[in-house]
């Protein structure tokens, strides 16, 4: 049986719609009720959801809302990209194993929510991208695959980040290759 996806975001959602353009995703979840990525799910033609941690009385309502969505849809594989929560224990525990996540440096290295900035000011001459296994820490989970990304001398910040989303783009459908989803 075909792995069902559903991928989470809360921005622009560019790592969503290069998905979307590969593989059939059931939903998009959004934590921001105005993230672009929306937007390009409709244009797409992809069906979304949005709710936020505020219109809950506490964490666990929240997540317990995207459990029933992602039973509801029978979805195999929970599609981190750009998702700015930390995944707590209600949807850990219901999805623990069938979560992944891209983070946009070479992890262990620059954890957290400021990879590619943290990468630049630290002066590094290399970065990465890595997609791993969520656990209850923050970025923490078990590596499934990740690429070097080189920081040039003469880039800048922009420069630089655009190299990695390039990665991102490329490693993300890989990975999702590799985990059995098929293409469309
Ligand atoms: C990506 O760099 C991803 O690695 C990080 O958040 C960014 C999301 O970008 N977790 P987008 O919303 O896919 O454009």
């Amino acid at each position: 049986m075909a792995k069902k996806i559903a991928v989470f975001a809360s921005g622009s959602g560019s790592n969503f719609q290069v998905i979307a353009e590969q593989f059939p995703v059931a939903f998009v979840f959004s934590d921001k009720r105005d993230a672009y990525v929306l937007e390009r799910a409709q244009n797409l033609g992809v069906m979304s959801y949005a709710f936020e941690l505020k219109e809950f009385e506490n964490k666990a309502d929240y997540e317990q809302a995207i459990v029933e969505l992602l039973r509801e849809h029978e979805i195999d594989l929970v599609v981190l990209a750009g998702y700015m929560k930390i995944v707590s224990s209600t949807l850990l525990s219901a999805y623990e194993g069938r979560i992944i996540n891209i983070h946009p440096a070479y992890l262990p290295e620059f954890p957290g929510a400021h990879g590619i900035e943290d990468a630049w000011n630290a002066g590094v001459s290399e970065s990465g991208v890595t997609v791993h296994w969520v656990d209850s820490g923050v970025d923490t989970g078990q590596i499934i695959k990740q690429v070097r990304v080189p920081c040039l001398a003469d880039d800048t910040i922009e420069t630089f980040e655009a190299r990695i989303h390039e990665a991102e783009y490329k490693l993300y459908p890989e990975v999702l290759e590799r985990l059995g989803v098929e293409k469309k």
